[in-house]
């Protein structure tokens, strides 16, 4: 039975066509056929989303946005710090990965928790400046990923904290304290991920560290399932934005 959902997933991987006129109908024709089976196989896949929820504070009475948040299984990670949250908005662009999110938080009963169908680099919450901004395994397939960053930026509230965890390579000469990729990472999981429309870039951290006061940073590499021998490239970052920006 898993055999056959992780085949179904990996057809929608490696095989099936992505079509559509734009990113949004793209996305729908890459998820619509994978949406049931999307967690178990992703959390073989993306690994630090625990790590990322755990290091960010859930403040009391905040509001945080989750924009690509998908089937919204990332919440569960929250545990009991969910209830002190006023509201969270799970923004995605995915129909189908929305109604699985709206299942599951009927399901638990997260009477604050909203799901949103909008393009992360242009949803406006109703209620002004946020607390917590997150994106994860997002922002690599958002072909804007800077205008979802600054656009974060102008979300958050002076003080509230953005985090990220996502696929990433590094520059040829990263800078000092950073982990360097040899050559064949550097070139190999942009073209394994591009077709998949998801982009692992050299410059997220960087773009990420000159907009925000980075809290929390680390660099990893996790398991790909069937990809035995390989380790993707992954960062985990939290950033708080200044007290002095716009
Ligand atoms: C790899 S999935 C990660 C989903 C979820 N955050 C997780 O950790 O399981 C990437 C998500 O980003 C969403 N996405 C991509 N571009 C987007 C955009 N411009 N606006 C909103 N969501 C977007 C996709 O629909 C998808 O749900």
């Amino acid at each position: 039975m898993k055999l056959f959902a992780d085949l179904k997933i990996l057809y929608h991987m490696a095989l099936k066509p992505v079509r559509g006129k734009d990113h949004a109908a793209r996305l729908e024709s890459f998820y619509s056929g994978q949406a049931d089976n999307y967690d178990d196989f992703r959390n073989r896949l993306l690994h630090g989303r625990e790590e990322l929820w755990q290091a960010l504070e859930a403040p009391q009475d905040g509001t945080w946005i989750d924009l690509g948040g998908g089937t919204g299984s990332n919440l569960e990670y929250f545990g009991d710090r969910l209830s002190t949250l006023k509201k969270i908005y799970l923004v995605d662009l995915s129909p189908s990965l929305l109604k699985i999110a709206d299942q599951r938080i009927k399901a638990k009963g997260w009477s604050n928790v909203e799901t949103v169908e909008a393009d992360a680099t242009r949803f406006q919450p109703p209620c002004g400046p946020v607390d917590v901004v997150t994106f994860s395994y997002s922002l690599t397939m958002i072909p804007d990923w800077f205008a979802a960053i600054e656009h974060s930026l102008s979300l958050l509230r002076p003080g509230g904290m953005i985090g990220v965890v996502d696929f990433y390579v590094s520059r040829k000469h990263p800078a000092a304290g950073n982990r360097r990729h040899g050559w064949f990472n550097r070139n190999f999981w942009p073209l394994w991920f591009g077709s998949d429309n998801v982009f692992p870039s050299a410059d997220h951290i960087p773009f990420l560290q000159r907009h925000f006061k980075p809290l929390y940073f680390a660099e990893s590499r996790g398991k790909v399932p069937y990809l035995p021998f390989l380790r993707a490239p992954y960062y985990c970052f939290v950033g708080q934005k200044h007290e002095k920006s716009a």
